[in-house]
Formats: C-alpha cells, structure tokens, sequence
C-alpha cells in the first residue's frame, strides 16, 4: 500500500476510529485533517469557528490540503472537508478516496454526546440534530458520492476494507 487515503464522510461516521485502525495495520501514519489545523492555528476547531467563521475555515482546510504533505499516510477529513473548493477532485487525483456512509439515525445516536466539539451542531437539541443531519447529509451526498469507493460501516470489518483497498493498489 504506498498510496495516501483520504477517509471522508458526515461527522460521527467513524473516520477516525478506523482511520487509526488501517494505520495500525498497514503500518504508515494516521493524520487528521482537524488536528493539523488545531495544531497550525494554535486553536480549537469550535473556538476558530467562532472567532473567524465558517468561510475562513474552509479556506484553512483547503490550504492545508493543498500544501501539508499527506504522502503515504491515512487520512481522516473533516466532515464538510470534501464539499468546498473542489477538495473532493483534488483528493481523487492524489490519492484513494474511501466514503464511510451510515444512516442519519446511526449519526445521530453517535453524535448526541459528542456535540461539543463541533460547532456546526453544538447548540442543536436532539430533533433539530436530525433534521440537520438530514438535511446536510443530502446537500453533501453528491461530493461523498464522487469518492473512489463506498464503505457502509456496519457491514465490513477492518480485514475486508484492507482487502477491498489493496485491490485498489
Ligand atoms: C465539520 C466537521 C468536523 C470539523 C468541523 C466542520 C463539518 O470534522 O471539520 O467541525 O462541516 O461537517 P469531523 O467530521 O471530524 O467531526
């Protein structure tokens, strides 16, 4: 496996988790999209949402695509990541792009408790959290959908997503 894959997909879907999963296994890095932006601004992603809003967020995330050297390494993006600034086509030509899917409900019962951190939905109760999970998701689906594959995240284990990704290679 020497190619660099991006893992995109809604908040909560798991990215992270079997992000770190495949890097473990495959024994290359794991970076996220997230973090490296927490680290080179020196702020959370919730405090630099609010201090400079959303549009200055997306520029940041499209910079650090463009420039940070992901080479080799599995990579988590931030779920709007994908959606803005052609960065879906723009990971297509440099690497694999995998799509975690799961139901808005799945994503909902995942995100409940982890509200905080995100700012796109941190002041939302539990129903508006799904009608903007709903919403969101579909507005998204078409970028998600340009990934070179799909992967529903209740069916296949880490074993079967290696296998199917070493095809790839
Ligand atoms: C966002 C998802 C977050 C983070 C930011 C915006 C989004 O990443 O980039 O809060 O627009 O969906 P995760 O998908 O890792 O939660």
């Amino acid at each position: 496996m020497t190619k660099t894959i991006f893992l995109i997909g809604f908040m909560g879907v798991g990215k992270t988790s079997l992000g770190k999963k495949l890097a473990n296994r495959l024994k290359v890095p794991f970076l996220d999209t997230d973090d490296l932006i927490e680290q080179k601004t020196g702020i959370s992603i919730a405090d630099y949402f609010e201090k400079n809003g959303e549009k200055s967020f997306r520029n940041v995330e499209k910079e650090l695509l463009r420039n940070y050297n992901f080479k080799d390494s599995i990579v988590a993006t931030g779920g709007g990541l994908p959606c803005f600034h052609e960065n879906i086509k723009f990971m297509n030509e440099k690497g694999i792009t995998i799509f975690l899917n799961r139901p808005a409900k799945e994503l909902q019962q995942r995100l409940v408790n982890a509200k905080k951190q995100r700012p796109l939905i941190k002041k939302l109760s539990d129903d508006e959290l799904l009608e903007f999970i709903t919403f969101k998701l579909d507005e998204r689906l078409p970028f998600y959908e340009k990934a070179n594959f799909t992967l529903d995240r209740n069916n296949q284990t880490v074993e079967e997503i290696i296998s199917r990704i070493s095809e790839l290679d």
